[in-house]
């Protein structure tokens, strides 16, 4: 049955790609931004701000369904969901989709601590709701070690592993929640592998023909010891189908 659907954060790389999957699979898809529409915008468009709650209302009227993938990647994704439950109290309690990251109740990380409160905002909101916990993407990693790419050698972390996804594959988890019925917490999804932070980083440096000595470093601190421990994997729950070495492949 197609749904009306509100994506916030449908400009960033997980956004686009739900919207993208969303509409194929026949639904009427609003994208939230803080950006005008673009000329000829081929879908729904709503611009609205949610740090400060501009547009908000208007954004969240009428649709079945949020799947919200907006973020500040700071401690204001906790007043940024606020809003958004705030105002999909008042305009029809629709079903709010929230995508989080596996292990945020166990790494120490500020971001962490507020995408924790922001799930805790969603559950007790009164709202139907579904939350979907997901590891690193592989844009991610990729831009961990692209932003280093002018300097002659590569910084990891040592002893820290990784099992990035690809958007696609959470594009169309998602896509399947929201076609679905509210389900609370689901299952955490990860990538296909798991594998150590340097392997990574010279998969991409492979990949884009440069060579830089890599080199692993040691960082203290909780956050890191709660990556050591794989507080950020989930090898049992390995969903996504396409790997980071295909990643790597389609982008060049
Ligand atoms: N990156 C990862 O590895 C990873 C892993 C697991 C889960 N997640 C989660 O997945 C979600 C999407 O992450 P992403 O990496 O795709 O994010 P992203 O590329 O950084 O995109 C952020 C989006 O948030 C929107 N946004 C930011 N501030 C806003 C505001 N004040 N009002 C309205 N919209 C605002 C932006 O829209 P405009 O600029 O158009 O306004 C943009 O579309 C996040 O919840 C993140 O925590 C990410």
């Amino acid at each position: 049955m197609s749904k009306s659907i509100l994506v916030t954060g449908g400009t960033g790389t997980l956004g686009r790609v739900v919207v993208r999957r969303l509409l194929d699979a026949g639904h009427d898809v609003r994208i939230l931004s803080r950006r005008p529409p673009p000329a000829q915008a081929p879908l729904g468009w709503a611009t609205g701000d949610l740090r400060t709650g501009a547009g908000i209302d208007a954004a969240t009227s009428e649709v079945d369904v949020v799947v919200h993938c907006a973020t500040t990647l700071g401690r204001k994704d906790v007043v940024v969901t606020r809003r958004l439950v705030e105002a999909a109290r008042r305009n029809g309690d629709p079903h709010m989709i929230f995508s989080s990251i596996v292990g945020i109740d166990r790494v120490p990380l500020p971001y962490y601590r507020a995408k924790l409160e922001a799930e805790r905002l969603v559950a007790n909101s009164g709202l139907p709701w579904t939350i979907q916990r997901i590891t690193q993407f592989h844009d991610l990693l990729a831009r961990i070690t692209s932003v280093q790419r002018f300097s002659p050698v590569i910084g990891t972390v040592s002893g820290v592993r990784f099992q990035p996804i690809d958007v696609r594959d959470v594009a169309e988890r998602l896509a399947e929640l929201a076609g679905g019925a509210p389900a609370g917490r689901v299952p955490d999804i990860g990538g296909p592998e798991i594998r150590s932070h340097r392997d990574l980083a010279r998969a991409y440096l492979n990949s884009t023909g440069r060579r830089r000595l890599v080199l692993s470093i040691r960082l203290p601190g909780a956050a890191f010891a709660g990556y050591r421990r794989g507080d950020n994997l989930v090898p049992n729950r390995a969903v996504g189908r396409i790997t980071f070495d295909e990643f790597l492949a389609e982008q060049r």
